[in-house]
């Protein structure tokens, strides 16, 4: 498959998790959609909590779903959201990609109408804390 239609079924992967987020209190949809190394594709969306703490978000739940395959290199992750602003990951998520990402992965920060934005991760989280430290 072209790089252009993986990343066109990257981000419509995102656009339908976040279409089936469960968020009946902040009303605010997130949807990520996660290409790991080897090719394969994994999708997450928020679901809130009544007690909102609980709540996960959207890349929370992709990597679980990328984890319970027997995943652990994230290439990829799409993550989109709605509004003016940029839906970066929050920072407990940064830290959660950081876990499974290499010097070339790429975060693409995403509107409903397309990518908005695309970031390494060393961008994204500078003079990070992670494996290696405790290898
Ligand atoms: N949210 C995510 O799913 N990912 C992020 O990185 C930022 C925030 C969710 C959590 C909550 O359900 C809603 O967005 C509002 O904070």
């Amino acid at each position: 498959m072209s790089d252009v239609k993986q990343s066109e079924q990257l981000f419509d992967l995102a656009k339908a998790a976040m279409s089936q987020a469960y968020v009946p209190y902040s009303h605010f949809t997130v949807g990520a959609a996660i290409l790991t190394a080897s090719g394969e594709l994994y999708s997450g969306c928020n679901v809130e909590n009544a007690s909102y703490p609980e709540g996960t978000c959207a890349e929370a739940g992709a990597i679980a779903a990328m984890v319970r395959d027997g995943q652990t290199q994230i290439k990829e992750i799409y993550v989109m959201g709605e509004g003016e602003a940029l839906v970066t990951p929050c920072g407990g998520c940064r830290q959660r990609i950081r876990e499974f990402s290499s010097e070339d992965t790429i975060i693409h920060i995403c509107g409903p109408e397309g990518v908005r934005k695309s970031l390494t991760m060393n961008e994204l989280l500078p003079f990070s804390f992670g494996p290696e430290n405790l290898a």
